[in-house]
């Protein structure tokens, strides 16, 4: 079992080394993907410091290089480099693919520097294809309890004792190469409390960073609930429509970048109280909901004299008497236990 998981890793790292070298060396790579790279922004060093690359649009130029070295089809497969298929021409035979061709590569590592697995980039606009592909849940490579960036960012995370939590690859890569080095992404999907754990143990601070797209806004509300379970303090801030942090931080200053993130980030608890009594507007029914969401996130809070200070601030919020807010906490905590 520990062997099988080291030969996987040792397959990832020979993948990544593969990428690299196909962007760099050769010349439809130094076209196709490294142009691509140099138009979003990225600079040489950038690209080298995250072990970008690029699959050639081939079915298996990267299969039969693995293979070649001896590297075995069981761990290219088991790692989803490979996917192998039954060929239905000739029964009995397969046939190998490799999984990310013509994709421009993101490595995602451990925080060890592991290679773990791999997103993917399509670089055409094609909207049938998957804009990213990524690997597939395997036994190194368990999504959930991976952050991106973790391994580039793990010490400026402590030394600033804040992460800011973004959305995607681009965005930690751009933060990181403007000079925010403090900066992960759960690469699109739902927030876990092992990637919060990740964090927590470097600091008890979180800056949630939104693309300014609306979408699923609503929805990442939820997950930030299991950050306050932690006892960590979270921030969010949104970008303004249109922008992410990635660009956002393209077209922006170091210094511009900060100042926007200093006076828009706001407490949780507060924004989320907002937002809600925003919404609700007059109807009574609404309203009694979103005290009982906003006491929700509140219950969360593991800490008695913060979660008393918050019901303080946001019955002044949403212009409703703390007895309320307190009785609807009492009632809460009373369900939960
Ligand atoms: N994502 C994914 N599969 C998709 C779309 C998105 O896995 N089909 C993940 C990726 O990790 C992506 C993140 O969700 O980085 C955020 O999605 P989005 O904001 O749509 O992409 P960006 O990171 O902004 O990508 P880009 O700037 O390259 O368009
Ligand atoms: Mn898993
Ligand atoms: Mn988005
Ligand atoms: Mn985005
Ligand atoms: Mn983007």
């Amino acid at each position: 079992q520990a062997n099988e998981r080291e030969s996987m890793y040792l397959v990832s790292e020979f993948a990544q080394k593969h990428f690299k070298e196909m962007l760099w060396d050769t010349e439809l790579g130094k076209a196709i993907g490294l142009s691509y790279f140099k138009e979003r922004g990225f600079t040489d060093e950038t690209i080298k410091k995250f072990e970008l690359g690029y699959c050639l649009n081939q079915w298996d130029g990267f299969t039969v290089a693995a293979l070649d070295k001896g590297y075995k089809l069981e761990y290219l497969e088991k790692t989803g480099l490979t996917i192998v298929k039954e060929d239905r021409d000739n029964p009995n035979t397969s046939r190998k693919f490799d999984r990310f061709k013509g994709r421009v590569m993101f490595p995602i590592h451990s925080l060890s520097g592991r290679v773990l697995g791999f997103g993917g980039r399509i670089l055409t606009n094609d909207k049938k294809a998957a804009k990213y592909l990524n690997s597939p849940e395997s036994d190194i490579y368990h999504k959930s309890k991976v952050l991106y960036g973790i391994y580039h960012a793990k010490q400026a995370i402590a030394k600033e004792d804040n992460c800011y939590l973004v959305e995607g690859y681009t965005d930690v890569i751009q933060f990181a190469q403007r000079g925010i080095q403090n900066v992960v992404s759960s690469s699109g999907t739902a927030l876990t409390p092992e990637q919060i754990r990740l964090i927590n143990r470097l600091t008890k601070n979180i800056t949630v960073l939104f693309d300014g797209d609306a979408a699923g806004l609503r929805a990442s509300l939820r997950g930030i609930d299991l950050i306050l379970e932690q006892g960590m303090n979270v921030r969010v801030c949104t970008f303004p429509e249109g922008e992410d942090p990635d660009s956002f931080a393209k077209h922006n200053e170091l210094e511009e970048v900060q100042a926007y993130l200093e006076s828009n980030a706001k407490d949780f608890i507060q924004f989320k109280a907002s937002l809600l009594v925003k919404e609700a507007s007059n109807d009574p029914i609404k309203r009694a909901d979103t005290v009982r969401d906003i006491v929700n996130s509140i219950a969360k809070i593991p800490d008695r004299i913060k979660k008393e200070i918050y019901i303080q601030e946001c019955a002044s919020i949403m212009n409703v008497s703390e007895a309320v807010l307190f009785n609807t906490l009492a009632q809460i905590d009373k369900k939960g236990e």
